[in-house]
């Protein structure tokens, strides 16, 4: 009768808590996840920020990274300037893009030229995002 019925009412809240806590600490404990990361969001803003004023369509390099455009002319497509992919899904060492980013030197110049370099953060999800595939999501 009704006297379970608070009680059902807070095993369900505590049992809500327990999930939502367990999601939050697999996102914390995944870094290298990959799966909570979206390109839209996470990483087309550095992009915005930091690189359209010189690479926009018919721009710096051939390289279109203005918003709809930038996975596109990123993933799969060979560098003007290198023998190597912009971006080959699943391998930031073997992506130019990273290695300007990240000024490994073996493809000239750190990017974005005459701006502050991507913080360690930045770079990061430009690498856990290269690793986990190149998504366009
Ligand atoms: C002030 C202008 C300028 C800004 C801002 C800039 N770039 Fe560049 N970028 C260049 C120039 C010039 C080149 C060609 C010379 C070279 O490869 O270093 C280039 C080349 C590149 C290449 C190689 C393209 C190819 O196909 O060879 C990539 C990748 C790149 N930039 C990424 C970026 C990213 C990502 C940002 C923002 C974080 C950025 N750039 C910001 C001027 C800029």
């Amino acid at each position: 009768m009704t006297p379970r019925r608070p009680l059902t009412i807070l095993a369900a809240a505590g049992l809500a808590l327990l999930v939502g806590c367990a999601d939050e600490g697999a996102v914390l404990l995944s870094p290298g996840g990959g799966d909570e990361l979206l390109y839209a969001r996470d990483i087309q803003p550095l992009w915005d920020r930091g690189c359209t004023g010189c690479h926009f369509a018919g721009g710096t390099a051939g390289l279109d990274l203005t918003a709809d455009s930038s996975h596109a002319a990123l993933v799969g497509v060979p560098a003007t300037g290198y023998a190597a992919d912009r971006v080959t899904a699943g391998d930031p060492d073997a992506s130019v893009l990273f290695g300007k980013l990240a000024g490994n030197g073996l493809y000239g110049g750190l990017m974005p030229e005459g701006g502050p370099a991507l913080s360690a953060p930045e770079l990061e999800l430009v690498r856990r995002w290269i690793a986990g595939g190149a998504l366009d999501n």
